[in-house]
C-alpha cells in the first residue's frame, strides 16, 4: 500500500505553536521492523516485550501500520480485523520523543479509515488498568465497557464504535 499524507503533527522542537510536520501513514514492510522494534523498546515498560518475529510475522500478513515523517519511522499500530466486524488493536506505540504531538491520533485515525473500508464496525483494545494511555483512549472516544483479569495485571476493555459516514453526517474528525 502506497503512504499517503493523513494528518500533521506538532514538531518535536519548540518553536512557533502553529508550525505542523507532515506525517505518512501506511502498511509496514519487513525491511522496517528494526525500527519499529526500536520503538517498541523504548517502550518496554508500557507494552511488555515485542519481539521481531511477532513484527515480522505482522508486516508479511499486512497488518502492522508506522507513522513516518520525512523518512523517520515515529511510531506504529499492529491490528487485526476479525470476521465479526471487530477491529483488534493490539499495540499502538509513539517514539519517546514524538508522544504527545498527535501522531497517536493519525494512527488511529488511518485504522479506523481502512477497518470502515474493510466493513469493520468496531475498535476494540485492552489495556492494563494503570496505563496512563487510558486517558488517550478516553480522549479519542472510546468507551470503557468492562475490566478483565489479565495474565498479570487487570485490563480495560476499550471499544469506539466505527460510524459508517453518510452524506448529511458531519465529519467525524475525532480520530
Ligand atoms: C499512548 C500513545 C500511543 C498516544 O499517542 P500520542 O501520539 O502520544 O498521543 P496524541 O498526541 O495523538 O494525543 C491525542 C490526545 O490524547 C491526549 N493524550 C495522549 N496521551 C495521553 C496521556 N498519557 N494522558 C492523557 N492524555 C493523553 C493528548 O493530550 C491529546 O489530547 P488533545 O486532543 O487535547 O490534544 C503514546 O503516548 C505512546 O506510545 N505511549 C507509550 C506506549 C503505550 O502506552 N501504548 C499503549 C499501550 S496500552
Amino acid at each position: 500500500m502506497a503512504h499517503a499524507i493523513v494528518g500533521l503533527v506538532r514538531p518535536v522542537s519548540k518553536g512557533d505553536p502553529k508550525i505542523r510536520n507532515k506525517v505518512y501513514v501506511g502498511l509496514a514492510n519487513v525491511r522496517q521492523v528494526p525500527q519499529v522494534k526500536l520503538i517498541a523498546d523504548q517502550n518496554r515498560r508500557h507494552l511488555g516485550f515485542l519481539t521481531s518475529s511477532e513484527l515480522t510475522g505482522a508486516a508479511k500478513r499486512g497488518t502492522l501500520l508506522i507513522a513516518t515523517v520525512d523518512t523517520e519511522i515515529i511510531g506504529f499500530l499492529n491490528f487485526w480485523f476479525r470476521r465479526d466486524s471487530i477491529a483488534t488493536i493490539y499495540t499502538i506505540c509513539v517514539a519517546l520523543d514524538h508522544q504527545r504531538t498527535g501522531v497517536g491520533r493519525v494512527l488511529l485515525g488511518e485504522l479506523a479509515r481502512l477497518a470502515r473500508g474493510a466493513g469493520m464496525n468496531t475498535l476494540r483494545l485492552k489495556c492494563p488498568v494503570d496505563e496512563g494511555a487510558n486517558s488517550f483512549y478516553a480522549r479519542m472516544g472510546f468507551q470503557c465497557l468492562q475490566v478483565i483479569q489479565g495474565r498479570r495485571r487487570r485490563l480495560n476493555v476499550w471499544e469506539r464504535l466505527l460510524q459508517v459516514p453518510s452524506k448529511t453526517s458531519a465529519p467525524d474528525d475525532r480520530l
